[in-house]
């Protein structure tokens, strides 16, 4: 396990599926953990069980994020990991897709991501021993095969990897040991998938068989790749992405 004691960590969309597995991973490797989510009772109950703080927040509220940073800097003296993980889908294809649903899959899942990235950099380069800290985005494989089905979440998600690049590359070139690495889940058993699946029904088992071990990721295998590059068993790793897909993309298609 990699081991994370004296770290101090951001996970957003803390109240379920992935985030929530990531609380408590983190929390479990030692680190300390201030969780945020859009929803407060149930983001507040995952953070009370496992010991960790919790925030309400919307990511895409620029403002919220300098008092995110700062509260986990006043209560753990530095910020080491912040996990760029709330997401949400639009359910739209391009033929369905209004400026509303558009704007706010974009704002979240897009711009969360960046203002989440620029709040960090003050922090992580304060810290005490000199500038570092590890920044992981969460992306997903519809940023590599889109889902026709929504134009705004896979859009959205191919964002976030070249988002991560540039944040990556930025701060090497900068001098700082500052990482930032994409992770690209796979179809994963969660309320994200349960939702898409209300409105395309079907989806879940689709998306489950595009894997050739025919099942969907627990959030628990996500959070232990997040775990590994929050974690300083590999300093040069930076810019990278990390395929948690069950093989989903190393098929051919015909077979
Ligand atoms: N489940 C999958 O199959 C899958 C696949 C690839 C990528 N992802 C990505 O993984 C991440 C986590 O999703 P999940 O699968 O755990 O889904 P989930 O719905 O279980 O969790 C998402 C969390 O984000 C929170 N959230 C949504 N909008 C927010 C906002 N504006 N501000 C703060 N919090 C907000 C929700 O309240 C929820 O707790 C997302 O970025 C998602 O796009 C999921």
């Amino acid at each position: 396990m990699p081991d994370l004691s004296g770290k101090a960590a951001i996970v957003t969309g803390c109240a379920s599926g992935i985030g929530a597995a990531t609380v408590r991973r983190l929390v479990a490797d030692g680190a300390q953990v201030l969780g945020t989510d859009l929803n407060a009772e149930a983001g507040q109950a995952l953070c009370d069980e496992v010991g960790a703080q919790f925030l309400q927040q919307d990511v895409a509220d620029e403002a919220r994020w300098e008092e995110v940073v700062s509260a986990a800097v006043e209560t753990f003296g530095r910020l080491d990991i912040l996990v760029n993980n709330a997401g949400t889908v639009s359910s739209r294809s391009i033929g369905e897709v209004d400026m509303a649903a558009w704007s706010r899959v974009i704002a979240v899942n897009l711009t969360g991501t960046m203002l989440g990235c620029r709040a960090a950099i003050d922090a992580m380069v304060a810290n005490t021993g000199g500038a570092s800290g590890a920044i992981i985005n969460i992306s997903s494989t519809t940023a590599i095969t889109p889902l026709p089905t929504d134009v705004g979440y896979s859009a959205s998600k191919a964002g976030v990897r070249a988002l991560s690049k540039s944040v990556a590359t930025w701060y090497a070139q900068q001098g700082h040991a500052i990482r930032c690495n994409t992770v690209i889940p796979g179809a994963t058993d969660t309320g994200i998938l349960d939702a898409a699946e209300q409105v395309t029904p079907g989806l879940k088992a689709a998306v489950a068989a595009t894997s050739p071990m025919n099942r969907l990721a627990d959030p628990a295998e996500t959070a232990a790749a997040i775990a590994f590059l929050a974690s300083d068993e590999c300093p040069f790793m930076t810019g990278a992405d990390m395929l948690i897909d069950g093989g989903a993309l190393s098929i051919h298609p015909g077979f």
